[in-house]
């Protein structure tokens, strides 16, 4: 049987989208599809497809696909980062940008609270020191906040472009082409590191969690988001009920692509526990790795730091 999935076209009577997880000795994780019994991998170029075919439809999938859900868990994000004005960050894996907005509006609003405070604070003080305080704010306040969106896939670029775009947020961001696992910059340059839903696509996650290191600067933070286990059993048989019954199904209804998000479904299954994630992360260099579960475990936020 041939079968065509939009521009790519899989040939195989078994192709199926068998996930299996091998765990080497040194923690790497990998992610493979069998074809005919055998293993081939599946990311790399496959999965590049399977981000070209769902870009356009991305957000709105993610919105049915979570119902919603997947705005507060990024949400959360930004409030465990509280990041502050002049904070560089670099979204991995950054997709159409949501966490990089997020971002931004998010340091925006700092910036114009420090702002009224020091205002606030000036009603106690003569009108030249009002003045003194504007000037030093505007001069000597902290440097503009940035934002990168690296992806390995243009076509979720150039969506998240587009919604940039529409949404008049462009100052400081910046879109760039890039492997996670072998990223276009140089070392020390990062306050803060985040991949969203990215890490379980990546070959090896050792590589990506060592150039995370590499790009941050001392001091500076890890922050993944990632579905994980859910620790409720009553919960995760509701969930399995639903990502294998349903999230197929809206793919295929709404984007036209059934095995696109049967894979995404088998990723999820097939990445490490919460523990097994920390010990990757603290074994990858960083310090203070703690995580926080959402949503009993569906999805959850590992944190590190470079020292
Ligand atoms: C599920 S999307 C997440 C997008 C975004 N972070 C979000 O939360 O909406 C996963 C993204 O990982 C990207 N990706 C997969 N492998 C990658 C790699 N090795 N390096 C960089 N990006 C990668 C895909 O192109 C895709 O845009």
């Amino acid at each position: 049987m041939t079968w065509a999935c939009k521009d790519v076209t899989f040939y195989d009577v078994s192709w199926r989208l068998s996930m299996e997880t091998s765990k080497s000795q040194n923690q790497n994780f990998k992610v493979n599809s069998k074809v005919n019994g055998k293993p081939v991998h599946l990311k790399g170029v496959t999965l590049y497809k399977v981000f070209e075919n769902v870009a356009q439809k991305y957000d709105i999938m993610n919105d049915a696909m979570s119902l919603g859900i997947h705005r507060l868990w990024k949400d959360m994000l930004l409030h465990a980062m509280h990041p502050q004005p002049g904070a560089r960050l670099l979204d991995v894996a950054g997709g159409t940008g949501d966490i990089s907005f997020r971002f931004l509006e998010y340091v925006r609003s700092q910036r114009e609270r420090q702002q009224r405070r020091a205002v606030r604070f000036g009603q106690t003080l003569s009108l030249q020191d009002i003045s003194n305080s504007y000037s030093t704010i505007e001069t000597d306040g902290p440097r503009e906040s940035t934002a990168v969106v690296c992806d390995i896939n243009k076509e979720m670029l150039k969506v998240g472009k587009e919604k940039a775009e529409s949404l008049g947020i462009t100052a400081g961001l910046s879109w760039v082409v890039g492997d996670a696992e072998e990223l276009p910059f140089d070392d020390d340059q990062f306050d803060i590191y985040t991949i969203a839903f990215g890490i379980r696509n990546v070959t090896h996650i050792d590589q990506a969690l060592q150039e995370a290191l590499r790009v941050l600067k001392p001091g500076g933070r890890f922050m993944c988001l990632e579905f994980s286990k859910v620790t409720n059993p009553l919960l995760a048989r509701l969930y399995d009920a639903y990502s294998f019954q349903i999230i197929p199904v809206l793919g295929e209804v709404i984007a036209g692509d059934w095995k696109s998000y049967q894979y995404l479904v088998e990723s999820i299954r097939k990445f490490p526990s919460q523990e097994e994630f920390k010990s990757m992360i603290e074994d990858a260099g960083f310090y203070c790795v703690q995580y926080y579960n959402f949503t009993g475990g569906v999805v959850a936020l590992h944190s590190g730091f470079k020292l």
